[in-house]
Parts: C-alpha cells; sequence; structure tokens
C-alpha cells in the first residue's frame, strides 16, 4: 500500500503512534489547567511541548497560541486583525490560490463587512507575481487592512516567494498573514526569519493526531479570542486544551527537524518520477513543473483522461491519491487554483494529486510510476473526454 495524500492529512508518524501507545497506558488524563498534581503534569507537559515546538519553528514559545488546526487559526487571525471600526482600511491583499479556509474567511469579511479584495496576479507556473503584488501594495498602501499569501500551496505544492514581498509589507506597517499548513513540518520554514506577522498549522498534517494546531502570532497581544471558554491559552484561546494532540504534534515536529536531509532525496526521487512519466506521455501536464515546490507534491494531468478514472486506476493498484485538494475533490471541475494558473478545463479535469512524505521517496516513486504507466496505457485507449 503507498499512501499518496500527505497534503490531505499525514498517517501518524510511527514514533507518534509508540509514544502514543505508551502514553495512553500511562493513564494520566486529567485538566491541564487544575491545581492538583496530574492536571500540573500535563500542564508542564504542554509548557515543554510550547519550548520544543518554537524550537522547531523558529519562534518565542509565547508567540505560539494552541487550538483546533488551521481553520480555527486562520478564521482567528482574519478576526483578530480587522478592525471593522477602521473605515480608512479596507482593502486586502490576497492570492486567489488560497485555501477554501482562507478564502471564505476574506469572502465574509468582504461580503458581511465590505471589506474589498484585491486578488495577486499568478504566472503560469502557479507563483505569485512578485512583481505586481508589490505595485499593489504601493497603489494601495494606506488603505491595507492586511496581506495574506500562503507559503506553499496545497494543490500544487508551489512555494511562493513571500520572503520578496514581506520587507515592503513591514515597511508600511501592513499585517502579513500566510498560511503555512503545507509549509511548517513539510518544508524548511524560520518564522522569525520569514518575518511573517501570523502562521498557522494543523496536527494532522505533520504525522501527529488529528483535531490541533497552533498559531504563531509575531505579537500575541494582537489576537482577540474567537473561542472564550475559560480563559487557557493566557487569555487568547479558550477551551480545555487538546493536550494528546500537542503532545504527538511536538513529537512529529522535532522527528521533523531531525530528518529535513531527506527531503533532498525525496525532491530528487520526484524529479526522476516526474522525467519517467514526461517519457511515458510527452503530453502529460505537471503544474508548476519549472517552479519551486514542495519535495514531494506532483500534480499532474494526462490530457483527455479523467484524473477520476486514474485515482480508481491508482487505487487497485493500493495506491490513494487524490484527483486534487480534499475539499473540491468532489467538484469534477478545473479548481480554482488551476484557473488562476490560466489552465484550461480540458486538462484540469484530467488532475491528479501525488503528494508523499519525507519518510517515503524512491521506492514509492518506482511504484508510482509503474502503476501510473499501467493506468496511462489502459486509459489512454478509451479517452474519457
Ligand atoms: C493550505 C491549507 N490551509 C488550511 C487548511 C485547513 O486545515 P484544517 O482542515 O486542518 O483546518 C488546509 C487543509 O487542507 C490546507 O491545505
Amino acid at each position: 500500500m503507498i499512501y499518496a495524500d500527505y497534503n490531505g492529512s499525514s498517517p501518524l508518524l510511527p514514533e507518534v503512534s509508540e509514544y502514543l501507545t505508551k502514553r495512553i497506558h500511562s493513564h494520566l488524563f486529567a485538566n491541564p489547567n487544575a491545581i492538583h498534581s496530574m492536571g500540573q503534569k500535563i500542564n508542564m507537559g504542554i509548557e515543554k511541548c510550547r519550548e520544543m515546538i518554537s524550537q522547531v519553528v523558529g519562534c518565542h514559545p509565547d508567540q505560539i497560541i494552541f487550538n483546533s488546526g488551521s481553520s480555527e487559526g486562520i478564521a482567528n487571525i482574519f478576526h483578530s486583525i480587522l478592525n471593522l471600526k477602521d473605515q480608512t482600511k479596507k482593502k486586502i491583499i490576497i492570492s486567489p490560490i488560497e485555501h477554501a479556509a482562507v478564502m471564505n474567511a476574506a469572502l465574509y469579511y468582504k461580503e458581511e463587512w465590505a471589506y474589498e479584495l484585491i486578488f495577486t496576479p499568478i504566472t503560469e507556473d502557479g507563483v505569485i507575481d512578485t512583481k505586481k503584488v508589490e505595485e499593489l501594495i504601493l497603489k494601495n498602501q494606506t488603505e491595507l487592512a492586511m496581506i495574506c499569501i500562503m507559503s506553499a500551496n496545497n494543490e500544487s505544492g508551489v512555494i511562493q516567494p513571500i520572503d520578496k514581498i514581506v520587507p515592503l509589507a513591514q515597511k508600511f506597517n501592513i499585517p502579513f498573514f500566510s498560511d503555512t499548513t503545507q509549509t511548517i513540518g513539510k518544508h524548511a520554514f524560520h518564522f522569525e526569519k520569514s518575518g511573517v506577522d501570523y502562521a498557522v498549522v494543523s496536527s494532522h498534517k505533520l504525522g501527529a493526531l488529528v483535531g490541533a494546531g497552533f498559531i504563531i502570532a509575531k505579537n500575541p497581544v494582537t489576537i482577540k479570542s474567537l473561542v472564550f471558554g475559560g480563559g487557557q491559552e493566557r487569555g487568547l484561546r479558550g477551551g480545555t486544551q487538546n493536550y494528546l494532540g500537542i503532545e504527538t504534534m511536538a513529537i512529529a515536529l522535532k522527528i521533523f527537524s531531525e530528518r529535513t536531509s531527506q527531503l533532498l532525496q525525496l525532491k530528487l526521487a520526484r524529479e526522476n518520477f516526474e522525467q519517467e512519466i514526461k517519457k511515458l506521455c510527452p503530453e502529460v501536464v505537471i503544474f508548476g513543473e519549472k517552479a519551486d515546490r514542495l519535495a514531494g507534491t506532483t500534480l499532474l494531468s494526462f490530457p483527455g483522461i479523467h484524473g477520476q478514472a486514474v485515482q480508481i486506476e491508482l487505487e487497485s493498484h493500493d495506491i490513494f491519491a487524490t484527483t486534487s485538494a480534499a475539499c473540491s475533490d468532489n467538484q469534477p471541475e478545473t479548481s480554482k487554483v488551476l484557473l488562476s494558473m490560466g489552465v484550461p478545463d480540458d486538462i484540469g479535469r484530467g488532475v491528479i494529486r501525488l503528494s508523499l512524505s519525507f519518510s517515503q521517496g524512491q521506492k514509492e516513486y518506482s511504484s508510482l510510476a509503474h502503476a501510473l504507466k499501467s493506468a496511462y496505457t489502459k486509459l489512454s485507449k478509451i479517452k474519457s473526454y
């Protein structure tokens, strides 16, 4: 079996499973905010995790606010940054390739609070056009409430050159939020060096238990609580902390930080795999081919062959991939990400996303190439559209 949907969600890392099994048998379950010793033990564990995580992501422990994951973090960041009373700053620069969790938050503020969304142009390789974004910032600087550009795209894996934009945002004091859900734990990222004001993480993308995550905020006092609860996380996020999720996140991120060298091997294996697929089918389209991408992500399309047909074929080889991002899997149309890259429908419908992790490599790519070859040979005889 090959799991090839790591951008959707990651299975538990073996080290995390091992930890969890022992952890459950420890019978240490209590309210981390209670004053009894069991609660305090768990609370100390949470603070140790905050410290461990801060070292991996390059921030101060106090800049981490634990929550339920990226969707919550994103909603919280919009809620915190946008000052609904300030009528002078009603514009948001946003990339059109943001995940639905970001796009729907932005659309909410557009529809309910009259914010204007200014979309950044995207090149055909799926990268934000930094020159044009700079022009947009210069033109609208006094009216900008925030800039919102993801660090890596979940569908194409394309890494966005946010480092080119951040200095200008800083110069004009414009809050910069980057959705780092696909980057942290998968690609080198250092919060302080990145210069962004806000970042988010979801535990299940890293090989930890689903249901936890965190915001990193340069200035945590700017976070306005979205979930009031009982004042947990220094009053910034109420609700009893998901301490098991947090513990597994700390382990998963530590493992990632010890294995970053494997990313290069994964990237090389992915590049060889893509070359092999191009030999098999020269008309195959690999999205963001020339761009810097997450080491294990390939988004490709065999023109004329439906992505879902390929996905089913792969599954018959015990390979689990998706046609696109999970949220748009049920929509047999070209995704918004691909549309903004100028991809026509006949290619957009053929999309299949293969996303692997640093614990995989050459072996998995060989099996993927073999299975794709067999799928293509079969399906190209009966083109679906
Ligand atoms: C880039 C990006 N942002 C945000 C999210 C939302 O994460 P979650 O569903 O864990 O809240 C995802 C999940 O697919 C994602 O890929």
